[in-house]
């Protein structure tokens, strides 16, 4: 190996910061291959770090120009990480840290710091970005106030906070709330606005931008009317108001992420702003409405309440992800929100849980924080904050938000200051509740019933599995929302909620008549495993009759998955009662048809493997390929002649509105497209991509066709009509590799890279093609290892030049030691073949050792 080995950061060795900056001047002189920046910083020893302490800013890839202390030239010392000014140079008073270095933006490929696309200056600075830009303590708990002048020829020129001052070619910005460098940013290019007004609850009048590219302002309403309501919601929900004159948001097509809540400016991946009806999906429109809201529900939990330090980040990100959640519940349908939240975290999270990259909701250490940007600290961060809700109930909820904004306003604050206020407004003592954020992996709930003398018992007992550095564990809080019914279908204990804090524990329930049908974890009330062996007829029984619309969908897919498993192990065929009871439920037209939609998707092949892996099988991709199109297949057969008539009655009426109920019309409607394609060989799905006006059709007409292996004219109709649209054209690429037979899938991929529209230095496109690729799971895990190699070629292709997104991508890999010898060796020397190329990044590096640390 040649690689070194890089520094392990860890919790246990946070210290503050040896000085505070009590303010900070920046002067960027924008030019492509030499921008000026001159920091100007008030610096003052911090109180926190009695002695008289060197200096040390982290900086990285920075020319430095000239350094002087109160205005008096002095040498520190370089190094590739930063510069140290010795004690011996530092007065032990307030002093003025003057630097100036000279950086090159348009040959930044690795889009953090300040680089270019097509055209625009544009800042990543989260988490560690800031140091790219100047040198500075690129940590989040140094909080300071920022004032920015930017001088170019560009029309439009952007930073945080307040305008001050236009000049020709100048502008100056002034941010008066203190914050932490990885909220810097600034933006500058020739963008056109799309605008609005709105004035908060106590009166402030915020003027409302989206900048993007001339030619995209017809195709930001969407994303303004999504700002509206998140600000208004957060007014009504949280109380909490918006504290600037202006908010803008600007639409970049090269970012890593999907947006970015700098202070002020939050900067967007383009395709999580433009939208038109014929552009974008309904999934579209729901993920820009989340995002929107999301970034600006940072404002307060993230920017006004920071991280202490990257090993708090589930502080701001699980809380701002279960609030976006809230949100989208409100403003669309709750239930709907739920399923498809459970889904994506039972497909991201639980994998990783389950595998080598597993870690807890609050890491202790790391060496890259980016690859900590997780489904854990994500989706299981919000999770946790949704079993803390329901232990403690909605009131006391509240509650406790109000002192946490009370108290921490200002501050970079922990997990601890946050288990805090729930302590102090509840009484309650959260000391074992702690191991959700501490201890990694999916807690499995086995389940036990008894029945006698009209006394009910239910009995759990939670398994703990051990993970990577872990490998002991406690018993978790777990809150298990449970309602019991009657043969007939009355619901005879509605939703109650049980505390359980054992590793085994039995709960009781009196006076009942006869033997009741539970529904147990109602509302996905806890992120753990089910494990109860639960009659096929009882599931049929809770997806008629559940008064819990969690639980009644979660009956039918553990249904479909008990289905899709006897084919896979035992070859069985598609079971009779689970088609009717999906039928019965499909052409159920009192039910909501984004309900019904859902019910109607067939769980995923990765959510299969990982699911039979869990249960000691070794999965094989393409059995469970073959399964999962049988059981499409004998759906398709079973709904037969009722299919076009179901799909005539979900036609659109009126003009296209993005809304959840048109939304979920659509989305029936295109389901069943897909399944009519299995019968009628794609005449349907013909007819249909030709009259459709809107993207959700054309891509569900296009996929319905690609299924049944035809649409090439299609395919060929949509690159001609959308081969100048970046954001429409990447859906054409994954398309056709997601659709992609597992033994086609490398060779799709392959051809579809050597395009010339394939711009892989493009994050979109690049996850759009390599991303795809690796989303097919039997494409991806087929035994000739084509997939495996086309991945690693282009992880080690992509990883000089943009080290964040190739390690993203790498997690393709992370599920690698489920599979049978034959593929562990090939996956595992791919693996090896990246590990051995010489100068890898420290990103790539990081994740590629960990997930062979599991060999
Ligand atoms: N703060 C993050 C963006 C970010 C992530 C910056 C990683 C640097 C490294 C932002 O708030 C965020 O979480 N964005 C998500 C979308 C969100 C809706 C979950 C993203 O970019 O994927
Ligand atoms: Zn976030």
């Amino acid at each position: 190996m040649t690689q070194t080995t890089p520094q392990t950061v860890r919790l246990a060795d946070y210290q503050p910061f040896t000085h505070l900056i009590q303010k900070v001047d920046l002067t960027f002189t924008l030019s492509p291959s030499a921008t000026k920046v001159k920091a100007r910083l008030a610096l003052a020893p911090n109180p926190a770090r009695p002695g008289h302490h060197a200096l040390k800013l982290d900086g990285e890839g920075l020319r430095l120009l000239s350094c002087t202390v109160d205005g008096v030239d002095v040498a520190p010392k370089l190094s590739p990480t930063g510069l140290t000014l010795a004690a011996r140079l530092l007065p032990k008073r307030p002093f003025i840290l003057e630097t100036v270095v000279e950086i090159a933006p348009e040959a930044n490929t690795a889009l953090t710091g300040l680089y270019m696309s097509r055209g625009m200056y544009c800042t990543q600075c989260e988490a560690e970005g800031f140091r790219r830009i100047t040198f500075y303590p690129d940590r989040p708990d140094v909080m300071s106030r920022f004032k920015v002048r930017i001088e170019s020829k560009l029309p439009i020129l952007l930073s945080n906070g307040n305008p001050v001052r236009r000049g020709k070619a100048s502008a100056v910005w002034s941010d008066p709330w203190p914050k932490p460098s990885y909220l810097f940013a600034l933006v500058a290019g020739d963008l056109v606005s799309h605008s609005a007004k709105y004035t908060t609850k106590s009166g402030r009048e915020v003027v409302l931008n989206i900048w993007v590219r001339r030619g995209d302002e017809d195709r930001c309403a969407y994303a303004m009317d999504s700002l509206i309501r998140s600000m208004r919601w957060d007014e009504e929900v949280y109380g909490r108001e918006y504290d600037l004159n202006v908010f803008n948001i600007v639409a970049v097509d090269d970012f890593n992420m999907g947006a970015m809540e700098n202070k002020g400016l939050n900067i967007f991946n383009s395709r999580y702003v433009l939208a038109s009806p014929e552009t974008a999906t309904d999934e579209d429109f729901a993920r820009i409405e989340a995002i929107i809201a999301h970034e600006y529900f940072h404002n307060w939990t993230g920017n006004r309440i920071t991280c202490r330090d990257w090993f708090q980040l589930c502080l701001k990100e699980g809380l701002t992800v279960f609030r976006d959640q809230q949100f989208s519940g409100d403003m669309r349908s709750a239930a709907v929100r739920r399923i498809e939240d459970v889904m994506t975290l039972r497909a991201r999270q639980f994998r990783e849980d389950a595998g080598p990259l597993a870690h807890p909701v609050r890491p202790d250490s790391f060496v890259e924080i980016n690859n900590f940007y997780t489904a854990t600290v994500y989706e299981k961060g919000a999770e946790v904050i949704g079993m803390l809700k329901r232990l403690v109930g909605d009131d006391a909820y509240t509650r406790a938000l109000d002192l946490y904004f009370d108290r921490h306003d200002g501050d970079a604050a922990t997990i601890e200051d946050w288990l805090k206020v729930f302590e102090d407004a509840t009484g309650r003592d959260l000391s074992q509740f702690k191991y959700w954020y501490t201890e990694a992996g999916t807690p499995k709930l086995h389940v036990t019933d008894h029945f006698a003398d009209g006394v009910y018992t239910l009995t759990f007992e939670q398994e703990n599995p051990a993970t990577p550095g872990q490998p002991e564990k406690h018993p978790k809080v777990l809150p298990i929302a449970v309602g019991l019914l009657n043969p007939n279908g009355d619901e005879v204990v509605p939703t109650t909620v049980l505390e359980m804090t054992e590793a085994r524990q039995s709960f009781r329930f009196e006076g009942l008549a006869a033997h009741p049908i539970p529904s147990i974890l109602r509302g996905f009330s806890a992120a753990v495993v089910l494990d109860r062996d639960t009659p096929a007829a009882e599931r049929a029984f809770l997806l008629a009759h559940d008064t819990d619309p969690f639980n009644r969908w979660e009956a039918g897919r553990a249904l479909a998955k008990d289905v899709m498993r006897r084919m896979v192990t035992d070859a069985a065929e598609p079971a009779a009662d689970w088609l009717d009871a999906l039928a019965h439920l499909a052409l159920d037209d009192t039910l909501d048809p984004a309900y019904r939609a859902l019910a109607l998707r067939l769980p995923g092949e990765d959510d299969m493997a990982q699911t039979l892996h869990g249960a000691g099988h070794v999965p094989d991709p393409d059995r469970i390929h073959a399964a999962r199109r049988k059981m499409g297949d004998a759906l398709a057969a079973r709904l037969g002649p009722r299919l076009p008539r179901l799909i005539d009655d979900l036609a659109d009426v009126g003009p296209f509105t993005p809304d959840a109920k048109a939304a979920g019309r659509r989305a029936l409607r295109v389901a069943a497209l897909g399944l009519l394609s299995r019968l009628d060989g794609g005449a349907a799905a013909e007819a249909a991509y030709a009259k459709a006006n809107n993207m959700t059709e054309e891509i569900g007409a296009l996929s319905a066709l690609l299924d049944v292996g035809k649409g090439a004219a299609q395919l060929d109709l949509f690159q001609a009509r959308w081969s100048a649209d970046r954001n429409v054209m990447d859906k054409w690429f994954s398309l056709q590799i997601a659709h992609a037979a597992p033994a086609d899938a490398a060779r799709v991929t392959a051809t579809l890279t050597d395009t010339a529209a394939f711009d892989w230095k493009n994050p979109n496109r690049f996850r759009s093609v390599i991303g795809a690729l690796s989303a097919n799971h039997a494409g991806f895990h087929h035994l000739s290892g084509a997939s495996y190699r086309l991945v690693a070629d282009w992880l080690l292709r992509l990883d000089p030049l943009n080290p964040q997104t190739a390690a993203r991508v790498s997690t393709a890999f992370e599920t690698w030691h489920r599979y049978d010898t034959t593929r562990q060796q090939i996956a595992k020397a791919e693996l090896q073949r990246i590990l051995a190329a010489p100068k890898l990044s420290r990103d790539l590096q990081e994740m590629i050792e960990r997930m062979l640390g599991a060999a």
